[in-house]
């Protein structure tokens, strides 16, 4: 079993009967639900499974899951999705994988959000490693870029197949953005959307809950000082 695959079975054993689970995108989230999947064949359990995504939609209706949608629902018990990133106090950059707008939505009305990651995600500080993905509109897109760049950063615009625009499940741009490192994340996260033009940007502070991290070692489990 690989790091990924172990995190994301650790994160299936919180799955209860009843529950509204959000299922996250992305590599490791994809093996966790397709492990819901199966505890529900196996256990009979019923669950409600939010998407975070149009693959996690697609993929949560295909292994059994009944889908549905946020709005119809106060809370979500649990949402179990990957990141690209986990700093020492469970902050995270997510969106490598296009989906931070949803995924946002989904962990902002969850009750605990864990995050599925082998240890190679774990940083001292947020953007050491990874751009930060911020989703824009494509409307006047390389002025938003560049408005981007004021606040230190070297953004790229995505780009899928043949070099044509990556664009999310909402029809907007990616901008893949390099910073030296961010001190103050919370302040960044304000001062990014305040453009406009950005849609949402991939720091997700202070709502992680809970982050599994997979290694040679074996499994570990960071939980945030404060509960939501
Ligand atoms: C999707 O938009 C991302 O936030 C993913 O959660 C992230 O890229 C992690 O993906 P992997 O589990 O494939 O590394």
């Amino acid at each position: 079993m690989n790091r990924k695959e172990a995190a994301a079975r650790e994160a299936a054993k919180y799955v209860e009967d009843g529950m509204v689970v959000g299922l996250g995108s992305g590599s490791t989230a994809s093996m966790a639900i397709k492990l819901i999947g199966q505890k529900i064949k196996d256990e009979g359990m019923e669950i409600i499974g939010i998407p975070t995504s149009m693959a996690s939609d697609l993929l949560g209706r295909a292994v059994g899951i009944r889908m549905g949608e946020l709005d119809d629902h106060r809370e979500i018990d649990l949402t179990i999705d990957g990141a690209d990133e986990v700093d020492p106090r469970l902050n995270l950059v997510k969106g490598l994988g296009g989906a931070l707008l949803w995924e946002k939505v989904v962990a902002a009305s969850t009750k605990v959000e864990m995050i599925v990651v082998d240890d190679s995600k774990l940083v001292e500080h947020l953007c050491q490693k990874a751009p930060l993905p911020i989703e824009i509109v494509r409307f006047s897109h390389r002025t938003t870029a560049r408005r981007l760049a004021s606040l230190g950063c070297v953004p790229e615009l995505r780009v899928a197949d043949e070099d044509e625009p990556f664009v999310t499940d909402n029809g907007n741009y990616i901008v893949d953005c390099r910073f030296d490192r961010i001190d103050d994340p919370k302040s960044m996260e304000s001062r990014i959307n305040a453009i406009p033009g950005v849609v949402e940007n991939g720091l997700f502070i202070g709502l992680a809950s809970k982050v599994i991290v997979s290694s040679a070692d074996g499994i570990r489990i960071l939980e945030k000082a404060t509960p939501k």
